[in-house]
């Protein structure tokens, strides 16, 4: 077999996951360019092995000590101006761009869009796949396309935003063509003169505390790094996968009937009449004990928020994020997730699920 990329054996991924789990890929090879990616496609290598496509890691959870496999880690670099006038431009990154500093580049460069998406780790490839989202602003609202190369024949294909079906946390490379493609690059339409959207959550009232009335561009991508900075851990200290579960999507009359009993939960009215709610408060409001679980060794048990097994817990300043701190496996993390689940279904008949992927 000829390719450009080596393929290496037994790597430890550690470092390719921001949960900081141990598991060992018995095949890796690393992507620097897309003609490596369709030369290994070509060589028939990827029908041998299971293959796992890996970007920034920030969404994975490896279940096992050994991933028998092909791990491919896209890590392909390089912005382009597409195309650009007085009011927009165009700008095309490569699928192995940090995603924080590229939203940190745009805004130093007064291109409005993605401003509210700062300090999401991970990498531009990886966005689209679950249409990343925070504060009122979702990928789709700028993404414009991106291109894709088939894995069963190497060949290029450009989806339009319309194509990528994008919904909340979800696409069509996440459902219908799951597996089948990789994202290479993803093309951005930005403005570069657009109102911000302050409106979301405690924007204003971080930018009020601050004494910023009219905030500029740079400001606001502050504020919002801040925020996130005091509620998520840092995975440089804390493994963790950012929000483990998504919100969940209730019917209104089950809404309704929670409501009367617990007239605090917040709740987001959705276009199609039903309604959404924070994972992080439903999980907040039940306790371990809600299925006579033991207690953990430092919890109170009157709620999961705070909850420390040996090795991996839930964050005491936001309940929908699990994290690992240290010395733990992946399945740690498989069984605490899946009681909290149960838990927060026993409690409130609500079924909650995660948002991360499982490998
Ligand atoms: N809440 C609690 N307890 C908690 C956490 C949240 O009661 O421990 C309540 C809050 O008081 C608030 C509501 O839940 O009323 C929503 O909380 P928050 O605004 O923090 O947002 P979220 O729904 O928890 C979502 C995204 C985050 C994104 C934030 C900000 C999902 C699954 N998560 O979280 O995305 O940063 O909004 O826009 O939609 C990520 O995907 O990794 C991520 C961090």
């Amino acid at each position: 077999m000829c390719i450009f990329a080596p393929m290496k054996t037994n790597v430890n991924l550690r470092p390719y996951n921001s949960f900081g789990f141990d598991a060992i890929a018995k095949y890796f090879v690393e992507i620097n360019a897309i003609n490596d990616l369709q030369t290994l496609i070509r060589s028939g290598e990827l029908k041998k092995h299971k293959t796992l496509i890996l970007s920034g890691g920030n969404n994975v959870l490896f279940q096992e000590a050994v991933f028998e496999g092909l791990v491919v880690y896209i890590n392909t670099k390089g912005l382009e101006i597409l195309s650009e006038d007085e009011n927009e431009v165009v700008v095309r990154a490569q699928a192995g761009e940090d995603w924080p500093d590229f939203v940190r580049f745009c805004v130093c460069k007064s291109w409005h869009g993605i401003e509210n998406l700062a300090h999401i780790p991970g990498k531009v490839g990886a966005a689209p796949v679950q249409n990343i989202g925070a504060y009122g602003m979702e990928l789709k609202d700028s993404l414009l396309q991106c291109e894709a190369i088939a894995m069963e024949t190497g060949e290029t294909r450009v989806f339009t935003k319309e194509e990528c079906r994008f919904g909340y946390r979800e696409s069509i490379f996440k459902n219908e063509l799951k597996g089948q493609y990789v994202i290479t690059s993803v093309d951005f339409l930005l403005k570069k003169n657009a109102p911000l959207n302050l409106e979301y959550g405690n924007i204003k009232a971080y930018l009020e505390q601050n004494g910023i009335e009219n905030p500029t561009l740079q400001q606001l991508h502050d504020a919002i790094c801040a925020i996130r900075d005091s509620k998520l851990p840092d995975v440089k200290q804390i493994g963790s996968a950012g929000s483990f579960f998504k919100n969940p999507v209730i019917d209104r009359e089950q809404y309704e009937a929670l409501q009367k009993k617990y007239p605090d939960m917040p709740h987001y009215d959705e276009p199609n009449g039903k309604v959404k709610v924070p994972a992080g408060w439903l999980i907040e409001h039940t306790s371990p004990s809600a299925l006579r679980q033991a207690q953990g060794p430092q919890c109170s048990g009157t709620s999961w928020k705070g909850w420390l097994d040996e090795h991996v817990g839930v964050y005491e300043k936001q309940a929908l994020v699990l994290v690992h701190y240290g010395g733990g496996k992946g399945q740690d993390i498989v069984e605490l997730a899946q009681r909290i689940q149960d838990s927060v279904e026993a409690k409130f008949g609500i079924k909650i699920s995660p948002e991360v992927n499982f490998v």
